[in-house]
């Protein structure tokens, strides 16, 4: 018997100025670990990067009928990853006046109330997709509600999509209103469900989220604990140390543990692929932690800025003596803007006021390469390599008559990435690719809802 003919690859590939990562730069000479290569191209097969090089050296390489797309005044990279969003808090971003406990209870849980409606929850979900591929994000770190049913909406539209994506059920069991709220078993088997329905289904993964410790009590943290051990490969999301009066509430509520991060530490739910947001009012004995045991800060500047919450310090987190992983979240609705370029326009004035520079090589690792080191995704996301997942965007930084004026005076691939990270934002986002796919043209007619 012949075995039937299979299909054909699916190729494309692109080509124009591209930069991505060969050491991370916060260890070695930003400039040096930073690849750019002015003319590039980026063969694609089936979803996956099969070349990547000056185009001169592969243009004989390029099988015959390949699609070629051209973008000579853009730069192709790695798509972004952001490493703490709240999907269903989209619709009440910019939330005036609170600080994160009194915001929480105003405008977050209210928000999160309407998605035991899974209608709404697939709208939601929908628009926030839309959203982050327009901003070129390809991947994230995702926060659901307690509702099942908001998981089952985002999962679904992400495999649709075909994006790698990580997110999980928000764990809750004290201190929030009523419909809201689960119980350690409950929020346990529902998890536990989810879990077995879309944790390495296509390019879906899973997170077990307690949300903080505020939240959940303690045997609700040791059940969170005791399903990250059920199945291999889990990821773990929670908040840490944001602000000053939820740390001082956390000391009341958890006497006896030495620090919130021994919290988490104490129920099992701190080591690699943990991803803890915010991790501003910690000690040098907390990043030792960090560090040894493999776990992830998520940077989120412009959630810390609006909500008043402090300023990350970054450079004392990558201390290459004992550097902790550290990847950028926008963490929307507290965080202003999808975008990453926004997101490292803030984490370059946080990192100012701290007295450091945040040299724009180290600015998009934390985008892209390091981001996905942080999920310990970074062997299929992150960077530009054959073998490597094809999720890319292709950054246009001239994309305003400001950014395009200042484009001029740029001499180096540097240069013009601070301008991109600086004054750039979704119009800077010239076309997304999802797996080889284009998903995002920003140039395109628009689409129906
Ligand atoms: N801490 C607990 N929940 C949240 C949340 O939804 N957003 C932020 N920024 N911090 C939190
Ligand atoms: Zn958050």
């Amino acid at each position: 018997m012949t075995s039937p003919p299979s299909a054909p690859p699916r190729r494309r590939a692109l080509r124009g100025p591209a930069v991505t990562f060969r050491a991370d730069p916060f260890l070695d000479d930003p400039s040096r670990a930073l690849v750019h290569e002015p003319d590039a191209l980026i063969l694609v097969e089936d979803g996956h990067i099969t070349r990547f090089g000056a185009f001169d050296a592969l243009r004989d390489a390029i099988p015959e009928g390949t699609p070629v797309t051209s973008y000579p005044d853009c730069i192709l990279s790695a798509g972004f990853v952001d490493t703490h969003v709240h999907y269903p808090q989209l619709p009440m971003i910019a939330a005036y006046g609170e600080q994160l406990l009194e915001w929480l209870e105003r405008y977050t849980f209210p928000t999160e109330a309407r998605f035991a409606d899974p209608v709404h929850a697939g709208q939601v979900a929908r628009r926030f997709l839309r959203e982050l591929l327009r901003a070129g994000t390809t991947s994230a770190a995702v926060y659901c509600t307690v509702h099942p049913q908001s998981v089952e909406a985002f999962f679904a539209e992400s495999a649709r999509l075909n994006t790698r994506m990580v997110a999980g059920k928000v764990l809750m069991d004290r201190n929030a209103p009523d419909g809201l709220r689960d119980t350690p078993q409950g929020g346990y088997d529902e998890s536990l469900a989810l879990i077995d329905r879309w944790h390495g289904r296509g390019r879906q993964l899973y997170a077990v989220t307690p949300r903080f410790a505020a939240t959940s009590t303690e045997e609700q943290l040791d059940l969170a604990g005791s399903l990250l051990r059920q199945r291999d490969g889990l990821f773990m999301q929670t908040h840490l140390s944001e602000n000053q009066a939820e740390v001082d509430w956390i000391r009341q509520l958890f006497p006896r543990r030495r620090s919130y991060l021994d919290v988490y530490a104490h129920a099992g739910l701190v080591g690699p692929r943990s991803v803890l947001g915010h991790g501003i009012h910690v000690d040098e004995e907390n990043f030792c932690t960090c560090h040894a045991a493999g776990c992830a800060l998520a940077h989120c500047p412009t959630s810390n800025l609006f909500l008043g919450s402090g300023a990350f310090r970054l450079f004392d987190a990558v201390d290459p003596r004992r550097p902790v992983r550290v990847g950028l979240g926008t963490d929307i609705g507290a965080g202003t803007s999808l975008s990453q370029l926004q997101t490292l326009n803030e984490a370059y004035k946080v990192a100012q006021s701290t007295g450091r520079r945040l040299h724009p090589a180290q600015a998009f690792w934390l985008a892209t390469a390091g981001g996905a080191r942080s999920l310990y995704l970074d062997d299929r996301i992150g960077t530009i390599a054959p073998g490597m997942e094809a999720d890319l965007c292709v950054l246009d930084p001239r994309a305003t008559p400001l950014m395009a004026q200042r484009a001029e005076r740029c001499e180096t691939i540097e240069d013009l990435l601070f301008v991109l990270m600086m004054l750039g934002d979704d119009r800077s986002v010239r076309a997304t690719y999802v797996a080889g796919e284009l998903l995002h043209d920003r140039d395109a007619a628009p689409q129906a809802a």
